[in-house]
């Protein structure tokens, strides 16, 4: 079937991970996620067929449960010439693998690649920084529907039978024009952010925390999963591991957003051969509510396993890709111990003061809602 007037837009962010026995899809298409200074990621397909992974020593040298110390390996590229910066960010990176470590269960070391160099010239970008999953794959979950997981979880698993795995699970870039803190800089600035609270945010995007719903499609004004095209043609919407997760308020009741993806995807079923004028369908109008809902305020939340309500960041207006959904709601959590996945940082505050002040009981910065969520996600 082909769709006319939508061209998908290649580029999101993504993300999954989740508790549940999964299955290799060996649909044999992965996406490589770079996190250059555009807007948003870029992503590019890569083929990714089935292997058989023969003893756990091929998965990783170091496998089982990893000290905090032993579970992140980052490979830290310094593009600026000043080696007393470069060492900071290098110590800060790796200060933050061991904080997430630290309230996370990790069996198998996550490998970083970790860039910090100028991006206002070398991209002419002055943005700030951001990670994620370096590869995402899609597994078929024990619904039957096919998401996209994050490579870091999927090596969790330790399956014996699963797809290529890229050298790194995270591919991280950070701006040294910033105007960041470090760890012994003495006393945080106004105006200055800290480079560990940065780092750990963008992190746990990396490891799954973020959601595919977007406005993929440029003058549409509609929120739809990640579309998928064969190469030619547009062939569905498929979801990551956290939109399972997700719910959204509908006249009152709280509705998987799963339910939702498959109203979205029942255009593509068989006996809608040939071209279908997708603006004038029912789910067209369903992907037009959904825009609407993501930028009013209190409509959509991430339940964890245990039945925890997290709220996700909906007020934003007009939605905002990468900011709008994949976030916890700033009004809920501005001062409570789930700060971290805010969308905005807070300047002049360092991570620990800001766990501090809000009472986190981890000492993290990573809350209990944020940890509810990690685990939910595998
Ligand atoms: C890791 O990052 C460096 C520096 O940004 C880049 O040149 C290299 O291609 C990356 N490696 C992989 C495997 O992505
Ligand atoms: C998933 O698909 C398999 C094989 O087609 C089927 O046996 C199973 O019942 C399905 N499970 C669910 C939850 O739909
Ligand atoms: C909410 O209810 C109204 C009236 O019953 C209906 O027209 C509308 O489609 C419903 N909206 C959703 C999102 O289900
Ligand atoms: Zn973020």
């Amino acid at each position: 079937m082909k769709l006319i007037s939508l061209l998908p837009v290649i580029t999101l962010i993504i993300i999954g991970f989740i508790l549940d026995q999964t299955y290799a899809s060996g649909i044999g298409t992965c996406y490589e996620h770079t996190t250059y200074p555009y807007k948003h990621e870029t992503m590019k397909k890569t083929k990714c067929d089935m292997e058989k992974v023969r003893g756990q020593q091929q998965l990783s040298s170091v496998v089982g449960n990893l000290s905090p110390d032993q579970a992140f390996v980052i490979d830290f590229h310094c593009g600026v010439s000043d080696k007393t910066l470069c060492s900071k960010a290098q110590t800060a990176f790796n200060l933050v693998g061991k904080r997430i470590a630290s309230v996370l269960k990790i069996n198998v070391v996550i490998k970083v690649n970790a860039t910090f160099t100028d991006f206002c010239v070398a991209f002419n970008e002055c943005i700030s920084g951001s990670a994620a999953p370096a590869r995402t794959i899609p597994m078929v979950d024990s619904d039957n529907i096919t998401r996209l997981y994050p490579q870091s979880l999927v090596k969790q698993r330790m399956l014996s039978n699963r797809p290529q795995l890229g050298t790194y699970d995270i591919v991280a870039n950070f701006n040294s024009q910033a105007n960041m803190f470090f760890r012994g800089d003495g006393k945080i600035k106004p105006g200055q952010f800290d480079f560990e609270y940065i780092v750990t945010h963008e992190f746990l995007h990396g490891l799954g925390f973020g959601s595919s719903w977007r406005t993929y499609f440029s003058n549409i004004n509609i929120l739809t999963p990640m579309p998928i095209d064969d190469g030619m043609t547009f062939v569905g919407f498929m979801e990551t591991e956290f939109d399972r997760y997700m719910t959204v308020q509908q006249n009152g009741t709280s509705v998987p957003m799963t339910s939702l993806t498959k109203q979205l995807n029942s255009i593509f079923s068989s006996k809608n051969s040939g071209t279908v004028n997708f603006a004038g369908t029912p789910q067209f109008k369903l992907a037009q509510q959904l825009l609407t809902a993501a930028s009013t305020p209190s409509t959509m939340n991430f339940v964890t396993n245990s039945k925890d309500k997290i709220l996700l960041e909906t007020s934003i207006n007009p939605f905002q890709d990468g900011s709008s959904v994949s976030h916890v709601d700033s009004k809920t959590f501005t001062t409570n111990s789930d700060f971290l996945m805010m969308f905005a940082a807070k300047d002049g505050i360092t991570l620990d003061d800001v766990a501090k002040m809000n009472g986190d009981p981890t000492g993290t910065g990573i809350g209990p809602k944020t940890l509810n969520a990690l685990e939910t996600l595998g």
